[in-house]
């Protein structure tokens, strides 16, 4: 298992281009399935999230190639009726996106049921609600979902309970061949799934109100050959983001956008720290004091969840104490005791950490939980003094592209070591 080693100490300087949204391109690449015509998919992130849906998707008969640097097509022009097994499923959980296109494309679908992960039990519930409402049978059999739908989907009025990303997707993408109108109310707004709706449409699908809490679909349009561009990565526009402002240097973020970043830079403006657009991205910059602020994670426009670990290592060593309270996921703070592992004075109390903020962090070896935890103690190890070892950075390959080279970039020392 590979691991790296985070020598503190420098202030990060350079520009960081950010990579396409890795939580943009999953959907999207389970959605290729409800097509006979081929998708383009363009500014696909290198991650291995994306490259295990990938071969879900060639183990469905999609034909996946490379065009270029981050542009895949995809066609199902041929593909067929598998099984999802449980160790693809369990590897990346955005698996799960395949079942609303599989049940809609094929009739039925048979997918592992994922199970819970480091970051909480992530039930499903909620996807397969959004089914049966469109006249899907689902029952579990051996740890399996088993839907079906001999006559296909029919459009029809969804309320979600909670505004759940992937059930959001997931009923999209299943309405997009149900017969007639389909209405999605309590959808999530994340601007993945305003992208999802942009990518769909494309496809042909008719699509509206994506991005609000009301999604309307008109089903069974024709579909057709489509190109899309992803939408940058907000996640790690925000982490980089957190980089800047940890070390008190100066990154410009290429291809981020102010937008989808709200809530973060108020937090990161509230902290002390510079942020503007450029006519390439943002510029993030911290020259004085960083200050505690609060945070509690929200569903989009709030503040993320994903962004939930980088900014607590952040307000690890800024001045005064900060509450962060985690709404979306149950059990997100792994990174807790790898932080005061560091040297943070942490208090976890049910949903919340208090934060005291301390003049230094000192390198240690940890280690690494999730995704998001990764790069929370690396952005910790990057001003701790002395050398941080992370161990289990596969975690990190999951979902950002090159990290360890970009920072380096900017002057960050890093090394990966092998084995
Ligand atoms: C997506 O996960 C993202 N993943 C997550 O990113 C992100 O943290 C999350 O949305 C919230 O923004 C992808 O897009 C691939 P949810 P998803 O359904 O769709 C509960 C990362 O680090 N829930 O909005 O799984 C659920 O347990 C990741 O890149 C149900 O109870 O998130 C959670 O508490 C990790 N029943 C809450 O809702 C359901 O059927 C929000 O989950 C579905 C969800």
């Amino acid at each position: 298992m590979d691991r790296l080693i985070v020598r503190g100490g420098r202030a990060l300087e350079g520009t960081v281009d950010i990579a396409g949204a890795k939580n943009a391109a999953l959907p999207l690449i389970a959605a290729s399935l409800l097509s006979e015509q081929p998708l383009t998919l363009a500014n696909v992130p290198a991650v291995t999230d994306v490259t295990t849906l990938l071969s879900l998707m060639e183990s469905y008969g999609v034909g996946v190639s490379r065009d270029a640097a981050h542009q895949v097509t995809l066609d199902a022009g041929s593909a067929i009726n598998a099984e999802a097994h449980y160790d693809v499923v369990r590897r990346a959980r955005a698996t799960i996106l395949v079942l609303g296109p599989l049940l809609a494309r094929f009739g039925a679908a048979r997918v592992s049921l994922p199970g819970g992960c480091a970051i909480g039990a992530r039930p499903i519930d909620l996807h397969l609600k959004a089914l049966i409402a469109l006249g899907a049978e689902v029952t579990v059999d051996g740890g399996y979902i088993v839907a079906r739908a001999p006559n296909g989907l029919k459009g029809s009025r969804i309320v979600l309970s909670s505004p759940s990303v992937g059930a959001t997707a997931t009923a999209m993408m299943a309405a997009t061949r149900a017969r007639g109108e389909t209405e999605i109310l309590n959808a999530a707004r994340e601007p993945e799934i305003a992208d999802l709706a942009a990518g769909l449409s494309a496809m042909g699908a008719r699509i509206e109100g994506a991005g609000t809490h009301r999604i309307m679909l008109s089903g069974d349009q024709p579909f057709r050959r489509a190109t899309h561009e992803l939408i940058p990565d907000r996640i790690e526009a925000g982490t980089y983001a957190a980089a800047a402002a940890i070390t008190g240097g100066r990154l410009e973020l290429i291809g981020a956008r102010l937008e989808h970043l709200s809530a973060e830079c108020q937090v990161l403006e509230t902290a002390g720290v510079r942020i503007f657009p450029t006519d390439r991205g943002l510029m993030v910059e911290r020259t004085g004091k960083l200050s505690a602020v609060d945070i509690t994670t929200e569903p989009f426009p709030g503040f993320h969840t994903d962004l939930q670990a980088q900014f607590m290592a952040m307000m690890s060593i800024a001045e005064g104490a900060a509450l962060v309270r985690e709404t979306i996921f149950e059990n997100r703070f792994m990174h807790v005791p790898e932080l005061m592992r560091l040297g943070a004075d942490l208090t976890l109390q049910g949903t919340t950490v208090l934060v005291r903020g301390v003049s230094r962090l000192r390198g240690a070896p940890v280690m690494a939980t999730d995704l998001r935890a990764s790069v929370c103690l690396i952005l910790a190890g990057l001003v701790a003094e002395g050398e941080t070892v992370v161990n289990r950075v596969y975690h990190l390959d999951r979902g950002y592209e090159d990290l360890a080279r970009k920072l380096v970039r900017c002057g960050a020392d890093i090394v990966r070591v092998q084995g």
